[in-house]
């Protein structure tokens, strides 16, 4: 059945990677909200009723049978919202704390997010729920997923300096597992790999997809419309870059 994948930017074509990769017949839909990019800058009051707008005129058009909200950012906020009101299942994305936690060795691992998901309290309830006994120390930042956004449209990027004070906060030098808390990040793990290779990094993008599919599995296989296409508010990217993704089409929402 169709799976509606939704962020704010390419951060989820994270998430239809891992899809493409397990069940490559699937059909999708993409949507960024790249008009609205970068979500982690954003208030909560304001992202809440926007993202809940949004995606409530992408089911109403595009009629998939599921949402994946492939975003940290938008899922701490908006899935109880979304699960109310869109009816039809949600798949959301948190910051993967659980596996850091339980490949830690340290106790000390690191989460790197959006401004926006670092101070939510969601994430104090994963933490107490999956990482108890551990220290989580947290750095987020405006610059990666921007950072990420440039390299998918092919600019060379360095990610040290960024990263540098996830480390120098007291006890980072302990760090030994890290979380990403952002679904662009996916798109910098070799460089993350490059600057500390001695860390084990956590990448939400396949569980997303695993779980996207179980919840596929349950509905009707008959495609949408729209299956193949990627939609941006704002301007697409060049569609020469959708194609490894399975997309064919690239357009500006209509709608
Ligand atoms: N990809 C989004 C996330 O997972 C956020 C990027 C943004 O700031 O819009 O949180």
């Amino acid at each position: 059945m169709t799976l509606l994948v939704f962020d704010s930017g390419i951060g989820g074509l994270g998430v239809v990677r891992a899809l493409r990769e397990l069940a490559p017949g699937e059909p999708l839909i993409y949507l960024a909200d790249n008009g609205f990019f970068p979500y982690g800058q954003k208030p909560d009051e304001v992202l809440l009723p926007h993202i809940v707008a949004l995606l409530t005129r992408a089911v109403e058009v595009l009629a998939p049978r599921a949402v994946v909200v492939a975003c940290n950012t938008a899922s701490t906020i908006a899935l109880p919202a979304l699960r109310a009101g869109l009816g039809l299942p949600v798949v959301g994305c948190v910051p993967p704390i659980k596996p850091a936690a339980l490949a830690s060795r340290s106790r000390t691992i690191g989460l790197l997010a959006t401004a926006a998901t670092v101070r939510r309290p969601y994430l104090s309830g994963l933490i107490a729920e999956f990482a108890q006994g551990c220290r989580v120390l947290s750095l987020g930042t405006p610059a990666l997923a921007e950072l990420a956004e440039r390299k998918f449209s092919g600019a060379g990027v360095t990610v040290a300096e960024i990263i540098a004070p996830l480390f120098a906060q007291p006890g980072g030098g302990e760090i030994d597992a890290i979380a990403l808390g952002c679904t662009h990040y996916t798109f910098l793990l070799p460089e993350f790999l490059s600057v500390r290779p001695d860390i084990s990094w956590h990448d939400p993008a396949m569980p997303v997809a695993r779980q996207a599919l179980r919840v596929a599995a349950q509905g009707p296989a008959t495609p949408s419309a729209h299956a193949g296409t990627a939609f941006f508010t704002g301007a697409p990217p060049n569609p020469g870059l959708l194609g490894p993704f399975g997309f064919r089409r690239a357009e500006t929402c209509q709608w």
